[in-house]
This record gives C-alpha cells, structure tokens and sequence, in this order.
C-alpha cells in the first residue's frame, strides 16, 4: 500500500515513524515533510495547506492511503475533495472539523448533547463582550473563534486584560475573520490533560492520555507555546477516568455529530481540565493528533498503527484491538531562542542524527538542510527528543541524556518536562 503523510511537523515526522514499520507500507511519503521524515520516507514538495497540490500529488502518485496530520487542511476540506475522488483518507470532514475550527460552534455543540464545559457566551459586538466580561469579572478567558494559530486564547486574569483582548480581537482584527466572532468562557480550575480517541462515524477506540507543557519555561512560567514538552501516561486520567470521558465526553460526541449529519471520522484530541470534584470538563476539541502528545503516544504504542488508522477510515474500528507498552514516553522540545515571540532561522544543528543508542527517538519539526548539507534550525519547534523507558523518570533521564549529546547553541528546551508526575 502507498501512503501520504501529509504535514511536517514533529507530530508528521513520529506518524511516518510508525507507519512505515508497518508491512502493511510499500511506500511512504509525506508532503512537504523535513529532514528527519526524510530518513523514513520519501519527502514530497507540496505545503500541507496547498489542497490542490496534495490532490495531484496523490492522484499522480497513485496512493491509496492519505494520513492528514495538521488541522488546516481538514479544516479548509482536504478530506472531503480525496474521498469524493475516491481515496481513503484519515482525517474528517470540513463539516466535522468545525470541532477545531469554530470555537463557538464547538460551545454550542457542547451545550446542545450536554457535555461537560465551562459556562459561555459568544460575542461579534465589542461593546457587548466588554459588558459580560464587566459583569463576571475576572479571571474570565477571552477566545478567537476561528483557527489562530495557537495564539487566539487568553486567559486573563485581570478584567483590563479581557477588555484589552477584545479590543485586539474584534476592533483591531488581530487574527482577521477567526477573532470576528468572540467565546467569552468561564476560567476553569484543575489540572490539565490531553486524551486521544480514534472514531470511525459511529464508534470510538480510547487510545492514551498525555499530558503537555504549554508554557515556554521552567515551571510553567512563560508565554504559551504549542507546546514545550509532554508524557504518557498522566497519573490524572487512571482507568476510572478514562471510562468517565469515554462515557461524559466521547460516546456522546460521536453519538451527536453522528445525529447532526457529519460523522466524525479521525482522531478526535480533548483538551480536558480535570477537578478532583467537579470531574472532566472539555476545554477545547482538536480533530488531529496533538503535538508533542503524538511523540509519545508512537513510542508507547506496541501495535501496527497503520491498522487503526485504516479502520477508521474503513468504518471497522470494532475489529481493532491496540496495546501499549506498560512503559513511560516523555517527549522535550528544543526549540529556537526566541520561541514563541520572534526568532532568528538558519542556526546550525550538530548531534541530532548520531544517536549513541535506541533508548530516545529524535522526531524532527522545523529543520532544514542548508547548502553546506548542515541541519539547520527553520522553525520555532524545531525538535522532539522522545524517550520510552520502564518508568517516566527513566523516560526523562534517556530523553535528557540524548540531548545532551546534541549541540545546537541558538536553541533552549525546558528542563523540568514531566515535573508534575515525578514531583
Ligand atoms: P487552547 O488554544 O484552546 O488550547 O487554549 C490554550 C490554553 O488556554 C489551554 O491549554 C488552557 O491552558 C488555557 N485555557 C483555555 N480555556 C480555558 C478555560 N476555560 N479555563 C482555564 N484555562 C483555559
Ligand atoms: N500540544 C498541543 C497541541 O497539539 O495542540
């Protein structure tokens, strides 16, 4: 079977990975890919959000099997335009990735099949959000309805700061059309965490939970990232709990899209805040793999992925049965200096590709290679240093030993990933 991978981030780069250990893979590309990936497939010229040049690619490849990994091509419809062409694809619908796409039709679906969810009200008028936000005071997150680009959520913990949001979203036009349209969200407390489920249309496979980092430093201080570092599993989400939001969260999401006419079919990741009492509310749905999380849940997955990723295409979920390494991935990002504000390009990478042993898997996201044929650094996140080991302080200690062995002085990772499950 021929397969596309379509993306070229870490998540891409720990998806190829996989699948092309499966004897299921012939041949394995991925569109536009990056160095790394390029060691287990065959990297193809053509931008993730470029939908009419996967389209050709795919047709004039001849591939069977297309693996979306990034949210703006399924957002736009690149699922919909391969299978009205008769491809198999994993990734849903443009009508189901509203699920990402619009925050407050992702709030509204929510309240519609009563899935747990902080208190909301959406806004197109500035005045209007200022007046909500006036009367419930602060902390209170202010929200771009539209995809942002990881930069459309604020959680303000002063009322100046909600205002200020709402003046940069909606009079100033910060994000365009996506901040045209406001959620205005209650801040909810607890601990956070990211849990995955295939979902063929009608059923749902669990798969992990992982926690993530958001923050650019050392405990949690910083910017929000996309993401500085993550783990599996999480002490938070035991077994109890995953049955809690399969059955609260999950089932009913794919029971309500199922009823609304648009049938999820992909991966569906739900960014939880989990209360020791007031249990698993949804924070935001993702219709992909998250990144890192992704890193991490390859690494702990001891089955054939490619399986799973065609019967939920296919419709067969009900014949798959995963297991997982009784192990711990954890997953540090080096990312460029600078990250998440502005950042410099072109800073040479040494040691990245030399590993001494197996124990830490090197997932590459924004590298290059230069005229030189040097590993140069082209993005923010640039690399996912994933390690899978007995224990996750084991983990930790593999992931920290194979970074030391890389010598990138314009890049920094944080320190600490993992901190709040070891303490
Ligand atoms: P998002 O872009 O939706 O992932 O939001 C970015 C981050 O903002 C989340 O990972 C949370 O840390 C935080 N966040 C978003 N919404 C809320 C909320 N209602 N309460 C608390 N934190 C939130
Ligand atoms: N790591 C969070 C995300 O992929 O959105």
């Amino acid at each position: 079977m021929k397969i596309l991978v379509v993306g070229g981030g870490g998540r891409e780069h720990a998806l190829c990975w996989a699948i092309s250990k499966s004897p299921l893979c012939d041949a394995l590309y991925c569109a536009p890919g990056n160095p790394g990936i390029a060691q287990v497939a065959q990297c193809i010229d053509v931008k993730a959000e470029d939908l009419d040049g996967i389209e050709a690619t795919v047709l004039e490849t001849g591939i069977d099997f297309v693996v979306v990994g990034p949210e703006a091509p399924l957002v736009a419809g690149l699922a919909d335009r391969l299978s009205a062409k008769g491809i198999k694809v994993f990734g849903p619908s443009a009508d189901a990735s509203r699920l990402e796409g619009s925050k407050a039709f992702t709030k509204g679906f929510l309240a519609r099949h009563g899935i747990p969810t902080g208190a909301y009200q959406t806004f197109t008028d500035a005045a209007a959000a200022k007046d909500y936000v006036k009367a419930h005071g602060a902390p209170i997150v202010v929200k771009a309805d539209g995809l942002a680009a990881g930069k459309g959520v604020v959680v303000a913990s002063s009322q100046q700061e909600a205002l200020d949001a709402i003046d940069m979203m909606i009079t100033d036009g910060a994000f365009g059309e996506a901040g045209a349209k406001l959620v205005i969200e209650e801040m909810l407390d607890g601990e956070e965490a990211s849990f995955f489920a295939l979902i063929d249309g009608e059923k749902a496979l669990p798969l992990i939970a992982a926690q993530d980092h958001k923050r650019a430093f050392d405990g949690d201080e910083g910017p929000n990232t996309g993401g500085m570092g993550a783990y599996s599993p999480t002490p938070i989400v035991d077994q109890a709990m995953t049955d809690r939001i399969m059955a609260e969260i999950v089932d009913p999401t794919v029971a309500g899209m199922q009823a609304e006419g648009m049938p999820f079919k992909g991966v569906l990741f739900v960014g939880l805040m989990i209360h020791p009492e007031k249990g698993p509310k949804v924070i935001e749905y993702n219709v992909r793999f998250g990144d890192p999380e992704c890193q991490v849940l390859v690494m702990r997955l001891q089955s054939d992925l490619l399986p799973a990723l065609l019967a939920t295409a296919d419709g067969t979920l009900d014949t798959v049965d995963l297991a997982w390494r009784d192990e711990a991935a954890l997953s540090v990002i080096m990312a460029t200096k600078g990250y998440p504000g502005r950042y410099d390009k072109g800073s040479v990478i040494r040691g990245a590709d030399q590993a001494t042993d197996d124990a830490a898997q090197v997932f590459h996201a924004g590298t290059s290679i230069d005229q030189d044929g040097a590993l140069i650094a082209t993005g923010g996140r640039v690399l996912a240093v994933t390690a899978c080991s007995a224990t996750l302080s084991k983990a930790q200690e593999a992931a920290y030993t194979r970074i030391a062995e890389i010598d990138w002085p314009g890049g920094f990772y944080r320190k600490d990933i993992g901190w709040r499950a070891l303490g």
